[in-house]
């Protein structure tokens, strides 16, 4: 475990540089195709870094730039959907030369896949859990999108799910509240109703490839987004052109 012993003469920019030096005390717990994630403490608070490894196939100076891109815009993203009331992880500390964020690890949480794999795929009465899950998600995905924030990566592996238990499900109206929403990797802030429907398309098609079992829960969700979505001109248009774009992709599966 990582300990900082803080002297009065210790500059802040002495103990970042400490703390940066000693990522060896934080524990690898999950190695993507784009980023490597650590679990330890920093200034005394469980912390999670996110670091963009190199990629030896791009040109060095574009993998640097777009290493940079990504990391600003996903800090950018995040602290953007937290002002919008949603709960996603505090940003510590972004760190451009060496590649990572270091953000709130969220604890006693359970990612969503998970929690449906585990507790919702064998249930067959399972309506108080999917409209928990639908009352969560199609809230959350409401609140961004109001506030043109598209999150481009909707899966149940970039949805947390904390204090979960038996009295939350039964209270779904509140479900939002232990939901934790991760991975803005592919975030942007700016938007389009086109792109809004693609990410609602990327969700759809993420669940009915990972929870095939529940194939009504998008449908739940989409329902609660609606309800949601104060702008009610533009949520028309938005279903209209998630319309579009779920017949682009069914004309694509066709063609293979
Ligand atoms: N703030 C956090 N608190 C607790 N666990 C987290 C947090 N952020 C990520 N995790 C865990 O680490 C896993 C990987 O994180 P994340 O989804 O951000 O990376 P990734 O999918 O590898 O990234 P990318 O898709 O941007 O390449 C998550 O599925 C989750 O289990
Ligand atoms: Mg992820």
């Amino acid at each position: 475990m990582l300990t900082v012993h803080i002297q009065n003469d210790c500059t802040m920019l002495e103990m970042i540089t400490h703390v940066l030096n000693n990522m060896n005390d934080f524990e690898l717990i999950a190695q993507g195709a784009e980023a490597r994630v650590y679990k330890g403490i920093y200034l005394g608070k469980p912390t999670l870094i996110k670091e963009r490894f190199e990629k030896k196939y791009r040109h060095a100076d574009l993998d640097k730039r777009l290493t940079k891109d990504r990391i600003k815009a996903e800090c950018r993203a995040i602290i953007r959907a937290k002002a919008a009331g949603i709960a996603t992880p505090a940003i510590y500390l972004a760190n451009l030369e060496r590649r990572c964020i270091y953000m709130e690890y969220i604890e006693n949480a359970v990612i969503l896949k998970e929690f449906i794999d585990k507790k919702v795929s064998k249930e067959t009465n399972d309506d108080r859990l999917l409209n928990f899950i639908a009352q969560g998600l199609g809230t959350i995905i409401a609140k961004l999108h109001l506030k043109n924030i598209i999150h481009g990566d909707l899966t149940t592996s970039n949805v947390l799910l904390k204090n979960i238990d038996d009295d939350h499900i039964k209270k779904y109206k509140n479900a939002a509240n232990n939901f934790v929403i991760i991975d803005f990797g592919l975030a942007r802030i700016e938007s389009s109703v086109e792109d809004k429907a693609v990410d609602l398309y990327v969700l759809e098609r993420s669940l009915l490839s990972a929870h095939s079992e529940k194939p009504l829960l998008f449908s739940k969700i989409f329902d609660i987004y609606q309800k949601h979505y104060a702008n009610k001109n533009q949520c028309k248009e938005i279903v209209s052109k998630y319309k579009e774009v779920q017949l682009r992709g069914r004309k694509r599966l066709m063609i293979g």
